[in-house]
């Protein structure tokens, strides 16, 4: 298969991590016979340093004419929460992912074996877990209208959901409750707000499209207590903007670490691949940061276009790396990997190199 790929690094560990992803993906090319092209580009606040702008057009063009795109992490200390949220490096993603319509993020949730002594969370919570959040991820808070007044003492920002936005993840999420265990939570706040009690109305509507699945409801404090309090009771849990994002970080915690967790954000016509992690900037340059989740993504995009084999052969990669406890520092302070290492690992494993006995 030919794919032509935008490579957005990004900033902070972005670079670091996708490099290990673009190995990995380069391995799977050569002992699966695929030609992945690779196209770099800027995003965020390197995008802004080199250009000006957080997307710059160059970008957002590359990303609308290739097969995926895979991003690394945005965001900089060095443009603080004061920036405006229009020249904030977080805002080239916002609009990347509002210029190619990638209105469901996907974040899986299923932890590693190998890794559950590493959650702070009991071995009993832990184990078994096996959910994915459906984010909704171009409208919402993060997009309605901002206010501030003009003394910059009143500030707004308007949470607007409408019944087309919300049917076309949701008919996602259903699908993929369908192929799962049949359940799907929503989350939401209807007890509070107008824009839940939509979301509810319309995903009650369309459940019964698709009556093999039992739909539930809760709402987002509570979500946020049964998340980490029991995991297991979920299958698929559709949410909004700012739930999704809030319950993700969230539900890292169950795998020991946010940098094993990837992401696939897809809309009508583009699909982007991020690690849910973000750019950390104090391991910047360090080859402290870990590259699964980035790899993991790069499993993800392989997915998405059907190389099914070849996205296990990642994850395989990645079960191998923490049974031979070749793993970054978040997931054993005592380690003596890095990234580098971490990702030459993976890309040997992919590759049937047979000296993984070296690490
Ligand atoms: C994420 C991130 C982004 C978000 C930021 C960087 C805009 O936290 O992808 O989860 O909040 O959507
Ligand atoms: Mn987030």
């Amino acid at each position: 298969m030919n794919l032509k790929i935008a490579v957005l690094s990004g900033d902070g560990i972005g670079p670091e991590v996708i490099l290990q992803a673009k190995k990995a993906l380069y391995a799977i090319g050569v002992v699966y016979e695929h030609d992945f092209i690779f196209e770099d580009a800027f995003i965020g606040a390197i995008a802004i340093d080199k250009t000006g702008s957080s997307l710059p057009e160059q970008t957002l063009n590359l990303c609308r004419n290739t097969d995926a795109v895979l991003l690394g992490a945005i965001g900089d200390p060095k443009y603080g929460t004061e920036t405006a949220s229009d020249t904030a490096p977080e805002n080239g993603l916002l609009k990347l992912r509002k210029e190619l319509g990638l209105f469901a993020n996907i974040r899986p949730l299923k932890p590693f074996k190998g890794l559950l002594d590493v959650s702070p969370l009991k071995r009993e919570i832990v184990e078994g877990v096996d959910f994915v959040i459906y984010r909704e991820l171009t409208a919402g808070i993060y997009f309605g209208e901002k206010k501030l007044n003009e003394s910059g003492t009143i500030a707004s920002d308007l949470c607007e959901y409408s019944e087309d936005e919300i049917t076309r993840i949701a008919h996602l999420a259903f699908q993929s409750a369908q192929k799962r265990r049949k359940k799907l939570t929503l989350v939401d706040m209807a007890n509070v707000l107008e824009s839940s009690r939509l979301w509810r109305k319309v995903v009650k509507k369309i459940s019964e499209g698709y009556p093999d699945v039992a739909l539930d409801f809760l709402f987002a404090d509570n979500a946020a207590k049964q998340i980490i309090s029991n995991p297991k009771q979920f299958d698929v849990i559709l949410t909004g903007n700012l739930f999704g994002d809030m319950l993700s970080d969230e539900a890292s915690v169950i795998t020991g670490s946010i940098g094993v967790l990837a992401s696939a954000s897809l809309g009508e016509k583009n699909a982007l691949f991020e690690p849910v992690h973000g750019s950390y900037p104090h391991a910047k340059g360090r080859n402290i940061a870990n590259p699964f989740a980035a790899i993991l993504s790069a499993a993800m995009l392989l997915e998405h276009f059907g190389l099914t084999e070849e996205a296990k052969k990642i994850n395989q990669g990645v079960e191998k790396a923490i049974e031979y406890n070749v793993v970054t520092i978040d997931l054993n302070p005592d380690t003596k990997f890095g990234t580098n290492e971490v990702g030459e690992f993976i890309s040997n494993f992919i590759l049937n190199k047979d000296d993984l006995m070296y690490f």
